[in-house]
C-alpha cells in the first residue's frame, strides 16, 4: 500500500471542504438564512462547547478524537492478523448493530466496488447481518460455504440481543458444519476488554479477540477494530484511513470559528434548528456515500435526541436526521423540499473526481428530447444535476450547503468521518446535552429482556403485560 498520506501536497489536495455559502442571509433572505451576526453571537458558546469537549477528552472520555495515536499496537495486530488469514476465507461476515454495522457498511459502500461480491476474484464477499429478521439470516446461512466462511461479532456492551441471538444461531450452525473442534477458526469477537458476556464466551471458546476502546462510544467506532478489522480484510488501507482523521483533527483544531469546518458547520446547523429547521438532509450525489448518509443519521439520531439536559432539565431536542440520495431522490424527495414546509437544512455531497466516466452516445440525433444527452458525460450530469438542485432550492429560500469530497479514497472517508463526529460532539455541547449515551432507548430494550425472562428483568415483564389493551375498533 502506498504512504501518499505522508504526503503534504497530496494531503492538501485531498482537503475536504464545506461550501456553506447558501446558509445565509445574503443569498437565502432574512426570513429564512442565517445572518453573520448570529454566527458571530454565538462564539462564546462555541468556545464554551470546544472547552467542554477538550476537557472531556483530557479526562479520557472521547477516545474518537485520537484514534491514530491510541491505536498503534491495534493497527498493527489488525494488520497481521488479515495478513495471516489472507487467501483462507471466502466470506467475511460481520455481526453487529447500530455502531457496531453502520460504519463498517459505509466503508464498504464508499471504499469497495459497488459489485464486489459479485467479482469471482475479490474473496473475500463481504455481508453484514445486523437485523433479526429469520429469512435474511437463515438465507444467508444456508448460502454461504460456511467452511470458508469467518464471522466477526462486534458488541461493545457484549449483550446487546440481536446480535448475541445471531452469534449463537451462527455457532451452532457452523459448528454442524465444521465441527466443535475447529469452531475457534470460524469466529472473532469485537467487544470491550474489561466486561460483557461476549468477552466471557470469547474466552471460553478461544476465539480471536479485539478491543473496543471504553472511551468510544459505539456510534463512533469506525475508525477502531470495529471497522478496521473488515477494513483490512478486504484490503482497504487502515493506515490512510486514520490519517485523514487526524488531517481533519488539525484541520478543526483553528480555534477561529469562521475556519474550523466542523464547528461552523455545526453551528449553522444548531442556528437553523433554531429557526425551525428541525430536519436535517444528508444527501450525496454519490452512491459510493449513501452509506455515510445512514450512518450519519444514526450518528445523529441518538447523539441528539435527547430528553433532559446536562443539569436534568427537561428539553426534548434533536433535529431529525434523513438520508437521500442524488439524483435518485430528487425522483422522490425533491418536491418536498422544494414545496413543503421551511423546516430543512439540506446537506448536500459532491464529488469532484468520481475516478470512472461514462460518455453517453450520439445517437438517436433526430430525436430532440434524448439528443441533446449525446456526447455528454454521466459525471456531468450528476453534477450539473447537484448545482440545479442547489440552485433550485436557493430559488426558493431552502437552505443549504455542500460538504466537497476531492475524490473517494480512504484519505477522505476518515476526514469524513471525524469531520461528522465533531461536529456532532459541538452541537450536542450547544444543546447542553450529553451526546454520547443513549438511554432513550434502554425502556424497550428492557421490555424485551422482561418477556423473555432475563434475569432481573421481572418487573419488566409485568409492566409489559399490563400495557394497555388495544381495542379491535382501531384495527379495520
Ligand atoms: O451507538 C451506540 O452506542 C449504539 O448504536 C450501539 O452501537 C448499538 O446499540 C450496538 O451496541 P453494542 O455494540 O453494545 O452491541
Amino acid at each position: 500500500m502506498s504512504n501518499r498520506y505522508n504526503d503534504k501536497s497530496w494531503q492538501d489536495k485531498m482537503r475536504i471542504q464545506i461550501d456553506l455559502n447558501y446558509m445565509f442571509e445574503k443569498y437565502i433572505g432574512s426570513k429564512h438564512g442565517i445572518k453573520e451576526k448570529e454566527v458571530n453571537e454565538l462564539k462564546d458558546n462555541v468556545k464554551k462547547a470546544d472547552q467542554n469537549i477538550k476537557k472531556q477528552y483530557k479526562a479520557g472520555k472521547l477516545g474518537f478524537i485520537d484514534l491514530l495515536v491510541g491505536q498503534k499496537d491495534i493497527t498493527q495486530d489488525i494488520m497481521s492478523f488479515a495478513e495471516k488469514n489472507k487467501g483462507k476465507f471466502d466470506n467475511f461476515v460481520i455481526l453487529g448493530i447500530g455502531g457496531s454495522a453502520l460504519g463498517s457498511i459505509a466503508l464498504q459502500t464508499a471504499l469497495k466496488d459497488p459489485y464486489h461480491n459479485l467479482k469471482s476474484s475479490a474473496y473475500p464477499r463481504i455481508f453484514v447481518a445486523d437485523n433479526v429478521d429469520p429469512v435474511r439470516f437463515k438465507s444467508l446461512l444456508n448460502t454461504l460455504d460456511l467452511k470458508k466462511t469467518v464471522f466477526n461479532v462486534i458488541s461493545k456492551s457484549g449483550s446487546t440481543a440481536e446480535t448475541m441471538s445471531l452469534f449463537m444461531i451462527a455457532k451452532k450452525t457452523v459448528s454442524e458444519a465444521v465441527g466443535e473442534d475447529k469452531i475457534s477458526e470460524h469466529f472473532i469477537a469485537t467487544t470491550s476488554k474489561n466486561s460483557g458476556y461476549l468477552r466471557t464466551i470469547a474466552k471460553r471458546e478461544n476465539f480471536k479477540m479485539f478491543y473496543i476502546p471504553d472511551n468510544v462510544g459505539g456510534r463512533f467506532s469506525v475508525l477502531t477494530p470495529v471497522g478496521l478489522l473488515y477494513a483490512a480484510f478486504v484490503g482497504i488501507d487502515i493506515k490512510e484511513l486514520l490519517a485523514g482523521a487526524t488531517y481533519m483533527k488539525e484541520i478543526c483544531s483553528n480555534s477561529n470559528l469562521w475556519e474550523n469546518p466542523a464547528y461552523l458547520q455545526g453551528a449553522l446547523q444548531y442556528l437553523a434548528y433554531k429557526k425551525g429547521k428541525q430536519i436535517s438532509v444528508m444527501m450525496p450525489y454519490s452512491d459510493q456515500l449513501k452509506d455515510i448518509a445512514d450512518w450519519y443519521r444514526q450518528l445523529w439520531a441518538e447523539s441528539l435526541g435527547k430528553e433532559k439536559d446536562r443539569e436534568g432539565k427537561l428539553t426534548n431536542v434533536g433535529p431529525t436526521p434523513i438520508k437521500a440520495l442524488g439524483a435518485t431522490d430528487q425522483h422522490s424527495q425533491a418536491q418536498l423540499y422544494m414545496e413543503g414546509p421551511y423546516d430543512k437544512v439540506i446537506t448536500f455531497i459532491e464529488v469532484k473526481d468520481l475516478s470512472v466516466d461514462l460518455k453517453i452516445p450520439e445517437i438517436y440525433q433526430d430525436i430532440e428530447g434524448v439528443s441533446y444527452l449525446g456526447n455528454k458525460s454521466l459525471k456531468r450530469l450528476i453534477d450539473t444535476e447537484k448545482k440545479a438542485t442547489e440552485l433550485a432550492l436557493l430559488k426558493r429560500q431552502r437552505i443549504n450547503n455542500t460538504i466537497i469530497v476531492p475524490k473517494i479514497n480512504e484519505f477522505t472517508v476518515g476526514q469524513l468521518f471525524y469531520l461528522l463526529e465533531l461536529e456532532t460532539a459541538l452541537v450536542g455541547e450547544l444543546f447542553n446535552i450529553n451526546a454520547f449515551n443513549q438511554p432513550g432507548v434502554e425502556l424497550g430494550k428492557n421490555y424485551t429482556y422482561g418477556v423473555f425472562g432475563r434475569e432481573g428483568y421481572q418487573d419488566m415483564k409485568k409492566e409489559f403485560d399490563l400495557r394497555p389493551e388495544k381495542k379491535d375498533k382501531y384495527i379495520i
